[in-house]
């Protein structure tokens, strides 16, 4: 694991990119995060994030600790307070007399569309949370949701956490392999899917995946569906609901289960440098404490007058903490949209905007990319002057595409908040303040009030401003994850035995002269495509999981638009070799073995190239060089290659290669 600055013609520029934005006086004036904020973490931390968890959580019993740290890396934050999310998320509001505010706009991909008030999300979690309850859910229990972008994927999600079960949302793109591990993993009890979804001008079907998935042994007792699509869907007597027989059924009062701080919320499995993904775990009041503070500073929520939208997917930690907790914690009202940016044309995302007066709009770089290449003319046919603070997560943005969203998309006005964060940490952990930040094209600039990092060398020690190292955490946070789900030994191995006492976030970075932070991507073997996180050991097992593979690398290149993209070099097991010999044959293999991953894990994870060597360059230990592998997929020439065990093994694959040309 080295800085090998791999992504260097990509972040070249950025490096050399001194453009500042101050905030404008009149956003300065009106803006939530103000300069306060700042000095009172700087005299008590500790006393400062109380002062969070008191203003933006309310509590059943007040806690009177605020963190314990005896046990590193093991924290318990408002240890002996109990409180509930979906009361937090929903009725608070309602009892609050908000009941009428519209808590979602929905806006499915076919444009049928359904607005929900905070009051219509109570009636609804609660007799969800009574149906859950009816089919043997208890408190403590784990429940795998596999949802669209529908109003049922919240409700779902708050039902859980209603109950004090925790939830485990698995991306509706993911396989049904991928479904049952997690499944397996959490040992669910109870899984939420639907027929299908909505995408790319087409009905999708989920539920056969869950099928497959709880095919032979599982602990899943019963499936709920809801309807989505109302295509045919197979039926299992006995284990299948169907959605609105069991809710529309249930009563629409139910009392919340109040839960010690502790509480587990939710795990959210995530891809690691090994071929596992883990399963991290997020507890209850911390974690509600750092995405409702969070959401409120970094967008500046008005929550009487903003429209707010988030574009994650529930299926990712981006919709946990920005489309469910943070923003419904805030009393926000957003905006969900179930399907692709370009259906059916390329302007929807602005139409969406116009239409409900966006205000606040949360996205990711490889989106904006995406955009930039279909032109500006098609987000210039629609007003978007509603907006007045743009965020961006997933990956760094680069200042192209930064200036091109603040110009184009912002009317070069609305300021950006580029978001460091990862599922580990819960909530955002750096990004500018609207309002406060001078903000800077591709930075991500400085730990928000209350957070601690740095950037640190091979030994630990913090590196001088105009250089770069590893990003480390040096405090405990309240959204941090609590561990990893039935493995605490690899929680310490992953993320706290890098560096002693630091947590090692796994992205290079960079402190510029003001002590700003760029962050420079992956420094380990998990690679960024299109603000996905995948494993390249992951992608690998896949490939050599298929019968005429014998050996698998895989590496992340860079790409244009989706950051990086998957390469995989594969070695053919001798009796499938002569079928990559034509290139008729080579392009079957191709495809057969894309079929074959986005079966294993899921289509995001379909290596955009795979390319047939008849050796993979290794160290003498045995060990991949995935580096001089990234040259070749970059088109670069090949860096240094003496450690390799066969020196000549670099020279086969080049030959082998443009032999195919
Ligand atoms: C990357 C997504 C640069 C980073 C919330 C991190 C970023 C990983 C940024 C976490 C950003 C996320 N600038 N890199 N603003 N945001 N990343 O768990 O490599 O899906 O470690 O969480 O995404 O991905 P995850």
């Amino acid at each position: 694991m080295t800085l090998d600055a791999r992504q260097a013609p990509a972040l070249e520029n950025m490096l050399n990119e001194t453009r500042t934005f101050p905030p404008s006086t009149d956003f300065a004036a009106q803006a939530n995060a103000h300069q306060e904020l700042i000095d009172q973490a700087q005299t008590d931390r500790l006393e400062f994030w109380a002062e969070q968890a008191r203003k933006h959580v309310t509590w059943k019993v007040p806690f009177t600790k605020t963190l314990d740290w005896s046990n590193p890396p093991f924290a318990t934050w408002f240890e002996d307070g109990k409180l509930n999310a979906a009361y937090n998320a929903v009725d608070r509001h309602v009892a609050a007399g908000n009941g009428d505010r519209v808590a979602l706009h929905f806006e499915g991909e076919p444009g049928d569309t359904r607005s929900v008030t905070y009051a219509d999300l109570q009636r609804e979690v609660s007799r969800a949370a009574n149906a859950l309850a009816a089919l043997g859910v208890q408190t403590g229990d784990r429940v795998v949701i596999y949802l669209p972008m529908i109003v049922e994927a919240v409700v779902a999600m708050l039902a859980c956490a209603r109950i004090g079960a925790a939830h485990s949302v698995v991306f509706g793109g993911f396989s049904a392999d991928a479904l049952r591990s997690r499944i397996a993993d959490a040992g669910a009890k109870l899984v939420i899917t639907a027929d299908g979804g909505y995408r790319r001008g087409r009905a999708t079907a989920l539920k056969p995946a869950v099928d497959e998935a709880l095919s032979g042994e599982t602990p899943v007792e019963k499936v709920v569906v809801v309807r989505r699509t109302g295509q045919d869907t197979d039926w299992t007597d006995g284990r299948d609901v169907w959605w609105h027989d069991l809710v529309e059924a249930a009563d629409i009062e139910h009392t919340p289960v109040w839960v010690d701080a502790e509480h587990p919320l939710f795990i959210l499995y995530t891809s690691g440098t090994t071929g596992n993904p883990k399963g991290i775990l997020h507890t209850t009041g911390g974690y509600l404490t750092q995405t409702a503070y969070t959401h409120y500073n970094v967008f500046d929520l008005k929550a009487e007058t903003d429209v707010y939208w988030c574009t994650a997917d529930i299926g990712w930690i981006t919709g946990h903490s920005y489309v469910v907790y943070g923003p419904l914690l805030n009393g926000a009202t957003q905006v969900i949209y179930e399907g692709t940016p370009d259906t059916p044309h390329q302007g929807r995302w602005w139409e969406i905007i116009e239409k409900y007066k966006v205000s606040l709009f949360y996205t990711a770089p490889t989106a904006i990319r995406t955009c930039m290449k279909w032109g500006e003319d098609i987000p210039g046919k629609y007003d978007l002057t509603s907006l007045r603070v743009l965020g961006s997560v997933g990956e760094s943005i680069n200042p192209e595409a930064w200036m091109w969203y603040r110009r184009v998309i912002g009317g070069d006005n609305a300021p950006i908040v580029d978001t460091w964060w990862q599922t580990e940490t819960g909530a955002i952990m750096i990004s500018p303040l609207p309002g406060l930040t001078s903000t800077k094209p591709g930075s991500a600039q400085r730990p928000l009030p209350g957070i601690s990092a740095e950037v640190v060398n091979d030994n630990a020690e913090a590196v001088p401003n105009g250089s770069g190292g590893y990003l480390v955490l040096n405090e405990p946070w309240p959204s941090m994850l609590r561990g990893i789900w039935g493995d605490p030994q690899r929680y310490i191995d992953t993320y706290w035995s890098r560096f002693k006492d630091l947590y090692f976030a796994g992205d290079g970075a960079k402190k510029d002269d003001d002590g700003d932070v760029w962050l420079l991507g992956r420094v380990d073997d998990v690679m960024n495509v299109s603000g996905h996180r995948l494993s390249t050991m992951e992608i690998e097992s896949a490939l050599v999981s298929h019968e005429a593979v014998a050996e698998a690398a895989v590496v992340g290149a860079s790409d244009d638009t989706t950051g990086q993209a998957v390469v995989a070099f594969v070695i053919l097991r001798e009796d499938h070799a002569a079928l990559a010999q034509s290139e008729e044959g080579s392009a079957q293999v191709q495809e057969t073995l894309r079929a074959h991953v986005a079966k294993e894990i899921g289509p995001i994870a379909k290596p955009r190239t795979i390319l047939v060597v008849p050796e993979l360059p290794k160290t003498r230990s045995g060990k991949i060089m995935r580096r001089l592998l990234r040259d070749v997929a970059e088109n670069r020439a090949v860096g240094d290659a003496t450690t390799l065990a066969d020196s000549s093994v670099m020279d086969l694959i080049a030959d082998g290669l443009s032999a195919r040309g």
